[in-house]
């Protein structure tokens, strides 16, 4: 198959490209726009494959959508760019309306276009794969309530409407238009070459650095974390196997308050140095209560049964395996995050997709 991936430069969009090119013979195109978030050295591992183009461009940009999809003909686009991070969202929303909402709608626009133009056989393989957040939800208060896949949308924050309202065009184009869609909502995740503005990778590096480890609030807050393999491995599976026009929710079974996420990272590092940052005897003692987020949800938790029962998929990592793997490669890779906390990052440059006869 060949297969297009928006936003293949962030933290999972880089990992369902890893695992395409490490685990299938699928050929891929990641189309990216390259924001902060944006990361080609976490495509390194892949980036020199035969199988692999990259394309920096924005779904924004109808016009080069397009054009992209007519050179590289994909069968199957799992739309994963966005902008990501709910406190980026708070300080200033309009970059969340514009990747979000308009970059979805135009990436829409380009897809039908090609769509439509596609011989029938090749309209019947195709699906457009929108990948989301259990945000749009809102939050849940009682502990035995869970997401599914009927829970109604109420969006707290400008990213959980921005991308609920990115739902409701991908759904919309289904209805009206007969695209072949897909969606997944999914938890949290956490795992290696998640920007370190997240709530795991951040305290980890914290500590490391002798930082302050910022809980906003109490910590009372709890989210259902996903270790980004495992959430990767679904995603392939929806594109791959998924029913047109269904949803799915993706969790981790793994539902924790971020005060207990927290003092679980410090614990690992507890016991993984004897030498702790200057005047400290326990990694816990750099937590600082903050104040709290504007419009904090309380609690997350994904009723995962469906994508179970219909796809055969189960999350591999609980959450202490999973956590202990991530601080282990924050502590393995730290060319690759101290290139993030010094910019140096952003100034790798693109290796871009051409086609034969391209001379741009
Ligand atoms: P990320 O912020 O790490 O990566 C987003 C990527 O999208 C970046 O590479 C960025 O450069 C790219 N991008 C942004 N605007 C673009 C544009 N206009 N055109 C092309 N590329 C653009 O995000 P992530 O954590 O990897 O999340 C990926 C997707 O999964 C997002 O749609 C997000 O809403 C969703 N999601 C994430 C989580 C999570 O816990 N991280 C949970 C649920 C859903
Ligand atoms: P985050 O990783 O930003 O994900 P999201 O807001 O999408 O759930 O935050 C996870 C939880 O951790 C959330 O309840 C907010 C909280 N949090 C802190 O307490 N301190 C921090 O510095 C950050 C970034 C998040």
């Amino acid at each position: 198959m060949r297969i297009a991936v928006t936003g293949g430069a962030g933290f999972i969009g880089s990992e369902v490209v890893r695992q395409i090119i490490e685990q299938t013979e699928h050929q891929v195109l990641v189309i990216d726009a390259l924001s902060y978030a944006g990361n080609l050295q976490s495509l390194k591992p892949v980036s020199s494959h035969p199988r692999y183009r990259f394309s920096h461009s924005s779904v924004c940009d109808r016009q080069v959508i397009s054009q992209l999809f007519t050179e590289f003909q994909p069968q199957i686009v799992m739309h994963l760019a966005a902008e990501s991070h709910v406190d980026r969202s708070i300080s200033g929303p309009d970059n969340f309306i514009e990747a979000n909402i308009i970059g979805t709608f135009q990436l829409l626009e380009a897809t039908r276009d090609y769509y439509q133009q596609l011989p029938s056989t090749e309209q019947a393989l195709f699906r457009f794969h929108h990948i989301s957040t259990d945000e749009v939800f809102g939050d849940l208060a009682e502990t035995n309530d869970f997401f599914t896949e009927q829970t109604p949308y109420a969006p707290s924050s400008p990213y959980s409407a921005s991308k609920a309202a990115s739902d409701h065009l991908v759904r919309a184009w289904h209805r009206t238009y007969q695209l072949p869609i897909v969606v997944t909502n999914c938890s949290n995740n956490y795992g290696p070459y998640q920007f370190p503005e997240k709530l795991i990778p951040l305290v980890i590096l914290n500590a490391l650095q002798g930082k302050p480890l910022p809980i906003y609030g109490k910590g009372e807050q709890i989210r259902d974390w996903l270790y980004v393999a495992d959430h990767a491995r679904a995603l392939l599976r929806v594109a791959l196997e998924g029913e047109i026009g269904e949803t799915y929710n993706i969790g981790g079974h793994n539902e924790k308050r971020n005060i207990d996420v927290v003092n679980t990272i410090c614990q690992i590092l507890d016991e993984r140095f004897s030498e702790k940052p200057q005047g400290i005897t326990s990694y816990s003692q750099l937590i600082q209560f903050v104040a709290d987020r504007p419009g904090h949800d309380k609690r997350y938790a994904i009723d995962a049964s469906k994508i179970a029962q219909q796809l055969d998929w189960q999350p591999l990592e609980t959450f202490e395996s999973g956590l202990r793997k991530t601080v282990e490669w924050y502590l393995d890779n730290q060319r690759w995050w101290q290139a993030v906390l010094d910019g140096s990052y952003a100034t790798v440059e693109p290796i871009s997709y051409q086609q034969e006869g391209d001379k741009s």
